[in-house]
């Protein structure tokens, strides 16, 4: 399933509103995009088992429940919609590991500055660039994650959006370096899977050069590993 196919479905996945009565309708679970199976030797290979992680926008993931079901200590989750948080803390009532916060990624002041070792955004970011002031929204979400970030924190952005929608978006902030991995979009039995998940792809200033590695309509889901450095910010 893609994030704004349509123009009338592109303004409905922006609106707090659609994902209440989506939630209401259809209590789920359902994984966008990918599971924790899929995507699990990535977060391996950025996040320790003793890392703070935050998922942003979790809906009612099983990504969270992957995680801590694999050794991960502290994953909170959020979500602008209350109808899904309240539904995932009565899924987990008894289980204080599983933490659901509502939350809005924009204004996250509930949380200190620097006090993440990761966020991790499957859909979210996408959902927010199909509604009203995109630009400035998805402005404010990064920038709240580049705070609430520890320096050389990670942000795993994991998305439909190819480096000609998303690598500019990243990069004006002067936040974090950026490392690109693809996944297929099909589960595949790792023998036939076109790209290996852990190897970074070659990313030039443009990422013109993923494009060109991966030729036109690449069945993948693109993963963009931004890694928070302080650095940059001193440097402007
Ligand atoms: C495409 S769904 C992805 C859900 C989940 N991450 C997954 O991978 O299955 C986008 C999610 O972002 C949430 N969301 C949208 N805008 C948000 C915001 N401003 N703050 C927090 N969550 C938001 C929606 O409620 C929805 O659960």
């Amino acid at each position: 399933m893609t994030l704004g196919s349509t123009t009338t479905t592109q303004h409905a996945y922006g609106e707090p509103a659609y994902w209440d009565s989506r939630y209401r309708q259809d209590p789920g679970p359902f994984d966008w995009y990918q599971k924790y199976k899929t995507l699990a030797p990535l977060l391996d290979l950025y996040i320790r088992r003793s890392h703070r992680v935050l998922l942003v926008g979790c809906g009612n993931s099983t990504l969270g429940e992957g995680m801590v079901g694999d050794g991960y200590q502290d994953v909170v989750n959020i979500d602008i919609s209350s109808v899904v948080v309240e539904a995932m803390q009565q899924k987990y009532q008894g289980r204080p590991e599983m933490k659901y916060i509502k939350m809005d990624v924009r204004d996250m002041n509930g949380f200190e500055s620097s006090s993440f070792d990761a966020v991790i955004d499957k859909g979210t970011l996408d959902s927010l660039m199909c509604g009203h002031d995109a630009q400035p929204n998805a402005k404010k979400m990064l920038e709240e994650i580049g705070r609430i970030l520890k320096d050389k924190g990670v942000y795993i952005l994991i998305t439909y959006g190819d480096p000609s929608y998303r690598l500019r978006l990243l990069k004006d902030l002067r936040l974090w370096t950026i490392n690109m991995h693809v996944i297929d979009r099909m589960e595949k039995t790792p023998e036939l899977r076109s790209w290996e998940l852990t190897a970074p792809l070659p990313i030039n200033e443009d990422g013109s050069s993923v494009s060109a590695l991966l030729g036109g309509n690449p069945e993948v889901h693109y993963i963009y590993v931004c890694t928070k450095d302080d650095s940059l910010r001193k440097h402007q």
